[in-house]
Order: C-alpha cells, then structure tokens, then sequence
C-alpha cells in the first residue's frame, strides 16, 4: 500500500513540486496511531461507518507542516487499526476553508442527494471566511470517494465570526435530524432541526456551564450505556481552548438528558465543576463514530493527540499531529455521579507481537529496570496491578535511556495517577510542554491496575479500567526503549504485570 505512495508537496502559489515518498518509519512516526503521509493535520472529523469500512476525515493543509489552508483530508480501515490514505475529500474552495464537522449516511435519502437503495454520505462542516462562518454541505454517492459541494450552501447562516463545528445525528424517535453547533465566544452549544439535512430550525441552547476558561468548540453528543445496569445516559461533549486542566485545549464533559429539543445537566452541586475527558494535556476535539452497526453495540471516538498551545511546534516531520487510538465509551456510576469511562478497542490486540508476563514483583524503594525479564521497547502495550504497599509513589518508567525517562506513576497519598515528561526527551520547542499531568485514581485495597500503550512519540494511560485516562506525546531518542519499574518512600509489589511488543499498523503491505 505504502510502496506505491508517492506524495506530491506543491505550495499552492509557487510551482515548486517535492516528491516525497513516506516510509512510516521516520524517528518520531507513530506506528499504530494515524498520522498523514504528510503536512498538517488537527481535529478528526465527519467520523462514520459505511458498508463495512470506517471513514476518518480530519482537518489537513495539503499545503504546508502549519495550520492553514484547512481542507478535509480521508482515510478508511475496516478495522480501525490500519488505515488506507485517499484523496483529500473537501479541499478549501474559493477562500472558504472546511472546517471541523460530521458525516452521516442519509439512509431514507431525506436529502435527495442519492436514493434509498444507494443511500448518499453527507457531510456537515464549517465554511470558514476570515469575517463568517456558516454551516455547509457536501455529499458523496460512491462510499466517500468523491464529494460534491452543495450548490445551496451555506445551509445554516446566522451571520455570526464564531459559528462552527457541526455535529449532526439521526433522532429516531422524531425521524428527524439534530445539529450541535458551538457558539465559541458564547461558551454556548445550540440545538438545531431538520428534516432534510438542508432546513435547520433552532431548538435550544445549552451553556455557559462548566468549564469556561477559554472558547468552546467540536461539541458532541450521544447516549451512553451505564454499566452493570441497563440504563442510558446523555453524554455531552465539549472542547474548550485553552483553559484546560493542565493549560491550553482538553475537552469536558456532561452527563444529562435529551428529549429531542434540550438537553438537560443532571443535577450538580456546582454548576461551574469541570469533567475532564482526559488528564493529559493531547487529546483534543474528539468525535464518536456515526452509523456504527447495532451489532456492535458501542461508541468508539478518536480525538486529536495535541494542544493548541504547542501543536505546530511538535517535532515531527514531514508530517506534525496524530491521532489518538480509537477508544471506546461508556458511563460508570460512582459515588460522584456519572463518569466517563474509556477502553482501547479490542482490534488493537491483533498488533501484539512478543508477550511478556510476570506475577508477584517486589519492588523494593528505586527504580529496577526489567531488562533482564526481556520487557523493553519503543511500541509496547502494558497491563500491571500492582500493590502500592508502603511506597508513597509507585509505577512504571517507561522509553528510558541517557537521562531520558517518561514516568507513568501513582501518587498514593494523594490517590493520583500521573505522566511525567519533563525528562521524556525533546521537550524544549515549547515551554508548555514538559512537566506532569495528573488526574484522580481512588485506590481500593491498596491495589492499582493500569494500562499503557506506549508508541514512538506518545503515551496513553487507562488507569482503574478507563476511570482516568491520560494522552501526553513524548519524544524520546529511538534507541531509549527501557522499562523500569520503581517505588518511592516505601516498597511495592507488581501483583501480575503483561507486556506485548506491538506490531507496525504501517508495514508495507
Ligand atoms: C478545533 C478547531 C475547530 C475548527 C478547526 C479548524 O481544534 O479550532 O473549532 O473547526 O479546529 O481547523
């Protein structure tokens, strides 16, 4: 696949052509998260299922390694594990550039743009021009190859700077169509209705609630199973740059109800309590996947493993951000109220090559490499439990070498867990990007369980079965590839621990 691919690089303006022909293994490539060949890449977007493939559009200079120029770029897998590069499916046009948005399959063809039996792709983004943005249309007939732009556009247009990220769902229960759009400035989501994709109505208007430390984008909203229960809840998600926990861009969340028109917070103590999507500062503007099969029965999203306050500086090239793994949703009721709960997708285990397994550790005060176990790497998926015993401080330290080192740790005090990259590598393109991003883990019967995926220049930790989850991009030397685990204060113990080496999703096929 990867052997035949030979992108072109052509500044739009200059007649300057660089052939380029991506190997996926440059230093800093991650090999199982989705990046483009080439050039800049933030938001996913218009994420949808369509007869058996999985489309991942996401915004993308075709021109350049910066934001600019925003066009929607694709890519499909029928396994959200490897993925196929197409064509850019809505390039920037006459000035208006594509933003963020979503992608539906119109099955009763309520649109007009295909039929029943061939049931038309639509996708719902933002047209964006320097004083407008307004919500446009285009669709394809032949499973997402070609677009076309609809020639009725804008669809929605209220004359407003900020007005952006549509994100459009099927109501059943009304046969109708819901559009969430942010009002950025406003820290405001709307609600609008259409019967046919074309003529939207307002409904209502959700926010300023939460968090409100900077504007609001990407809005999302689904229905999530509880666990152990057969109950459902709302979930609304909303971007906020910056003003995140950590600084710069994250995403919150809501738990509540939708009755077709409004959705309604649960009731809170505090009106202004933030619920963080993820602990680390890269996970931003995340989309759950539209039209999965019933059969599947879940909501998987991916959001981009980046941050606003340094995401063009990262030190990638010839392409900059990536994707996160695709992970899947639910609610968990704890003595807080709801939570957000995340899980790796089960086909991200057909990657793990050599395992590696170990019971009952000790693992006296200090840092123990577990090179003799045979347990390093640069792609690695780690599951350990382990037994906080006396230490204060206790967990992995993880692409070690030199004086690098990222550390994935439990504070057991202060019942957190945390990712430590100020040593972690290259971390002086920015001075937002080194230091230490925690986030709550309650510690029962002095035993934590977490879970690592670890790739060429990130880390994603599911900590307590996805209670607290935490996306940091490192990079490290290629050659640092150690693991150690360590304790502070006190001894601990690695109840049981299993390390798979994880194949390349990009080998040349
Ligand atoms: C979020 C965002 C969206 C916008 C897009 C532009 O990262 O700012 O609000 O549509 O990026 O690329």
């Amino acid at each position: 696949m990867l052997a035949a691919l030979v992108v072109l690089l052509a500044a739009p303006a200059a007649a300057q052509r660089i052939t380029y022909r991506p190997t996926y293994v440059e230093p800093q490539r991650p090999q199982y998260h989705f990046t483009p060949a080439i050039n800049w890449m933030n938001d996913p977007n218009g994420l949808v299922y369509y007869n058996g493939e999985y489309h991942l559009f996401y915004q993308y200079n075709p021109y350049g390694i910066q934001w600019g120029h925003m066009s929607w770029g694709h890519a499909v897998s029928t396994d959200l594990v490897h993925w196929t590069h197409l064509p850019v499916a809505i390039p920037e046009q006459n000035g208006v550039m594509a933003f963020s948005g979503s992608a539906v399959v119109d099955h009763q063809n309520t649109s007009g743009f295909g039929t029943t039996e061939h049931p038309p792709m639509v996708a719902i983004y933002t047209g964006h021009q320097p004083t407008k943005q307004a919500q446009y249309l285009a669709y394809s007939t032949d499973r997402g190859r070609t677009w076309t732009t609809y020639e009725g556009n804008p669809v929605l247009d209220i004359g407003r700077k900020n007005f952006r990220d549509p994100n459009v769902f099927w109501y059943a229960p009304e046969q109708k169509w819901v559009m969430l759009v942010a009002l950025p400035t406003e820290y405001k989501v709307q609600f609008y209705e259409s019967k046919n994709l074309k003529d939207w109505t307002l409904m209502s208007t959700f926010g300023p609630q939460g968090g409100t430390g900077g504007i609001w984008e990407c809005p999302d909203l689904f229905r999530l199973p509880v666990e152990g229960t057969n109950e459902t809840r709302w979930v609304l998600e909303v971007d906020m740059n910056p003003g995140a926990l950590h600084g710069g861009s994250g995403g919150q969340y809501f738990v509540g109800s939708f009755d077709g028109t409004t959705f309604t917070r649960l009731p809170t103590a505090d009106t202004s309590t933030v619920n963080w999507v993820d602990y680390g500062k890269d996970f931003y503007a995340a989309i759950d996947w539209a039209n999965l099969p019933d059969a599947q029965n879940r909501h998987v999203w991916i959001g981009w493993m980046n941050n606003w306050q340094y995401g063009e500086q990262i030190p990638t090239h010839p392409w900059r951000s990536a994707q996160s793994i695709p992970r899947r949703l639910a609610l968990r009721r704890t003595d807080d109220g709801f939570r957000l709960v995340q899980y790796p997708v089960q086909e991200l285990q057909q990657l793990r090559d050599i395992h590696r397994h170990l019971t009952d550790l000790p693992v006296p005060a200090g840092t123990h490499s577990l090179r003799d176990h045979g347990i390093s790497g640069r792609a690695l998926e780690i599951v350990a439990t382990i037994d906080v015993g006396t230490a204060e401080e206790v967990g992995l330290k993880v692409r070690r070498g030199g004086t690098e080192e990222t550390l994935v740790g439990v504070d057991v005090r202060g019942e957190q867990v945390f990712v430590d990259r100020s040593r972690s590598g290259v971390t002086d393109f920015s001075a937002h990007f080194a230091g230490r991003h925690e986030g709550p883990l309650p510690i029962t019967d002095g035993r934590v369980t977490l879970r690592v995926f670890v790739d060429w220049s990130s880390v994603e930790v599911f900590a307590d079965e996805g209670y607290t989850v935490i996306t940091d991009r490192i990079f490290p030397q290629p050659q640092h590839q150690g693991v150690a685990v360590y304790a502070e204060g006190g001894d601990a113990r690695i109840v049981s621990m299993d390390v798979w080496t994880l194949r390349s999703a990009w080998a040349v096929r």
